[in-house]
């Protein structure tokens, strides 16, 4: 068993983040998106993993993730040329997977799922495919499947408007080789993608073995600001253990769950977990306060802050009121005038979103 992780795209929803950056990259709770997939793929036994990447960005992801070694897997880099579908990035790994069956990730997801359980009847039950489902309330917003009491999968839909269920599809799929024969006998959809959506349809309509399960943890979106503060905090508020590495003083306080990284210095601060901050942080005279991730580098003096994503480098100054709800990009710098301020002056990169409240 093989897997692939797709890791191209465009990530246009999570701009400006997006812009300089690979969205797979985006840290919740201090670790990248993708890493959680690699993570759950090693977990389940499967060690031989191909990355789909884009000319874009596939450096930065490869630069960041390695070959594999810290994960105990052995990584390949595929290069896809264009974000032409998830059924196109399958096409272009076809000679990483051989003929091996495999599981197939969307580097942006984030789900808990027992990826063992469902290897497992995939495989006792003779499955060319098995797809994982979660309910949601807006199932018009996805692709939905409609399945019978066994499970069997009898029709998929991509954003129905008259849903079949509320049954979503998460992004990880499981599939023996004969979904290359589906996916060579598909055209493009409307939108000029090739649709994995439509191979698995072209298997129910030639009667193979496709069934599909709900997962029963958590399935976070991180498409949009929102959505990555709420997975920052599921996942602060689930797998968060408390370790504190760097230096704190005598003034400090923490409480409850906080993680804090190698030589990071903490002066007459306040935080209140869960918190995570990384590694080579200056915090001075703050209140950090519950679901805050802030990453490594990041300078914080005279700053109250909460429920907030803070990116590699950030550095935010006297600002003399609570930041919360935030995600503040990689080397974005913040600062208040000390008297009370009179103007406001900015450099606001493209696509940000600012809110005085
Ligand atoms: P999507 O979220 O469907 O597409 P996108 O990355 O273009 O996102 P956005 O809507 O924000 O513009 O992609 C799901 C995952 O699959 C994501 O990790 C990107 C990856 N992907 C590829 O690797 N190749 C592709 O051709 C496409 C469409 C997506």
């Amino acid at each position: 068993m093989k897997a692939i992780i797709l890791s191209g795209g465009k990530g246009t929803r999570l701009r400006p983040l997006t812009h300089t950056g690979a969205k797979q990259l985006v840290p919740v709770a201090n670790k990248p998106i993708l890493w959680y997939g690699i993570e759950s793929i090693v977990e389940a036994g499967i060690t031989d993993i191909g990355i789909i990447i884009s000319p874009e960005t596939g450096e930065e992801v490869q630069a960041k993730t390695g070959d594999g070694g810290q994960f105990g897997a052995n990584i390949t880099y595929i290069l896809q040329e264009k974000p032409a579908g998830l059924a196109h990035a399958v096409k272009v790994a076809r000679s990483f997977l051989g003929d091996s069956p495999f599981v197939m990730y969307l580097g942006d997801n984030l789900v808990q799922s027992e990826l063992a359980l469902f290897l497992e009847q995939f495989a006792t039950r003779s499955l060319d495919a098995l797809t994982l489902l979660c309910p949601v309330p807006n199932p018009s917003a996805f692709g939905v499947a409609k399945i019978d009491a066994d499970g069997k999968l009898l029709q998929l839909v991509e954003k129905p408007k008259d849903p079949p269920s509320n049954l979503a599809l998460v992004g990880i799929y499981i599939f023996t080789p004969m979904i290359h024969d589906a996916i060579a006998a598909i055209q493009p959809s409307a939108r000029g993608e090739l649709e994995i959506t439509d191979a698995i349809q072209t298997l129910i309509n030639w009667q193979k073995p496709v069934e599909a399960r709900q997962i029963r943890g958590w399935w976070l979106d991180t498409g949009k600001k929102d959505d990555l503060l709420e997975a920052n905090r599921v996942i602060l508020d689930t797998c968060l253990e408390t370790s504190i590495q760097g230096d704190i003083d005598a003034e400090s306080q923490i409480i409850g769950r906080v993680q804090i990284g190698e030589g990071s210095k903490v002066l007459n601060c306040t935080i209140r977990g869960p918190v995570t901050i990384g590694k080579n942080c200056y915090l001075e005279n703050c209140f950090i306060g519950p679901y805050s991730s802030v990453a490594d580098e990041v300078t914080l003096i005279e700053t109250d802050l909460e429920h907030s994503v803070i990116l590699k480098g950030a550095k935010i100054e006297g600002i003399h009121k609570r930041i919360v709800d935030s995600v503040i990009g990689q080397r974005a710098h913040l600062k208040e005038a000390p008297r009370r301020p009179k103007a406001f002056r900015f450099m606001i990169g493209d696509d940000c979103q600012i809110e005085v409240v």
